[in-house]
């Protein structure tokens, strides 16, 4: 029996990966092995508590307040002692966090086959995202095979010269994952806080916009909530103690604002679900946000998500406090703005991702 391994460590990472691991444990053919590194900890348990999915292995590599170093080195460390043990056939990573990156290099060193799930996306910028589009392009050095969540990935892969033949277009497993959570029926104690209230949804958590550009975000979203009583924010924080620090000197005294803990994936898609507008500078939440069709203000300077800019849902507003400021005020007084950026649109795919990727992995091993 073939040998498949999954390797992730964050949040959005699982989150992605889980509905393929669930998909991949149905074949008789594939021995699936899922290797967590532990760079999230608690919120990575959240996400494999709602999918059900056991890791085999668990790295435990997180610390407090980790850097680029800590994370890395500890990975390779694992990884190292991991792949020799289990012998995989193929590896998969996801998309381009330090995990992926430093999964595909122990792989690289070790001759062992790399499979890249969400592969393809570029802002073409070294830092932005940071380190993320580092990541990204190096695990395509290494990847044999890709897979691709829209046309525009595979033509950035494909102008990097990769293999055409190898890059498969199969939509993104995070819409697989909303298949799963999206509930009409659901409830919860925040919605009720709201009390007529419209949602605004906030996260923030890159490494690039830790500093000012996330007070910036924070100092013009509070600008908003005062001048507009008929709205509430509900902001499930990041765990790193560095946002908090922020968060706390900037909503202090704002009572229409709740700061809570992360939600766990189910509660976080429906929330989305019910929100009138989303702020964030995540990645995943730009995918996910078109096929609910929630207005996304994208607190980035530049987005590898430009499927979801053409179809009208995202807006990217950058980190300046006055541009974040005036295009949230727009969007809440504008009727037709509104409008405009709040239909449904599915550029990352049907929820079928999964069944693809699991088809093609069983071709490839096959070959
Ligand atoms: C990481 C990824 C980023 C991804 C993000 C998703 C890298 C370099 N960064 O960034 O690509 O977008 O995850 O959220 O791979 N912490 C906890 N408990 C947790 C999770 C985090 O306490 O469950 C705290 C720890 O103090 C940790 C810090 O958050 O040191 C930062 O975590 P880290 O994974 O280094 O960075 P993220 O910003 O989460
Ligand atoms: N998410 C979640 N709980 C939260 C906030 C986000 O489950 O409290 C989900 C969200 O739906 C998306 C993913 O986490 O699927 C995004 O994670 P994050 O923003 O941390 O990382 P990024 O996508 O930017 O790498």
């Amino acid at each position: 029996m073939k040998k498949v391994m999954l390797v992730f460590g964050t949040r959005p990472e699982a989150i992605k990966m889980c509905p393929l691991i669930l998909e991949l444990k149905k074949q008789q053919s594939i021995q699936t092995v899922v290797v967590v590194s532990g760079q999230h900890r608690e919120m990575l348990d959240q996400v494999l508590d709602v999918f059900g999915v056991k890791p085999d292995y668990n790295l435990s590599i997180m610390q407090p307040r980790q850097d680029l170093f800590d994370i890395t080195g500890r990975v390779m460390d694992g990884m190292k002692r991991v792949l020799k043990q289990v012998k995989p056939d193929l590896v998969l990573v996801h998309g381009d966090t330090s995990t992926s990156f430093a999964a595909s290099l122990s792989c690289f060193y070790l001759n062992i086959p790399v499979g890249h799930v969400e592969a393809g996306l570029r802002t073409n910028d070294i830092n932005q995202p940071y380190p993320e589009e580092f990541n990204r392009r190096v695990i395509s050095m290494i990847s044999d095979i890709d897979f691709a969540p829209t046309e525009q990935a595979k033509i950035n892969l494909v102008n990097e010269g990769k293999d055409e033949s190898k890059i498969f277009i199969t939509g993104n497993t995070a819409i697989d994952a909303l298949k799963i959570t999206v509930r009409d029926n659901y409830k919860n104690k925040e919605l009720d806080w709201l009390d007529g209230d419209k949602l605004i949804l906030l996260t923030a958590h890159r490494r690039e916009n830790l500093g000012d550009p996330m007070r910036n975000m924070f100092r013009a979203i509070k600008r908003c909530l005062d001048e507009h009583t008929d709205i509430k924010v509900i902001y499930p924080i990041h765990l790193n103690p560095v946002i908090r620090e922020i968060a706390d000197e900037i909503f202090s005294d704002s009572s229409r604002i709740h700061i809570i803990e992360p939600l766990d994936v189910f509660d976080f898609h429906n929330m989305m679900n019910h929100s009138h507008i989303i702020l964030t500078d995540s990645g995943g939440i730009q995918e996910e946000a078109p096929s609910l069709g929630v207005p996304v203000l994208v607190m980035r300077d530049q987005t590898e998500r430009p499927e979801g800019v053409q179809a009208g849902t995202l807006k990217v507003v950058g980190t300046d406090e006055t541009n974040i400021y005036n295009s949230f005020k727009l969007l809440l007084e504008n009727d037709i703005e509104y409008k405009k950026m709040s239909c449904t649109q599915n550029p990352y795919g049907d929820g079928t991702a999964s069944l693809k990727i699991t088809n093609i992995i069983k071709e490839y091993l096959e070959a």
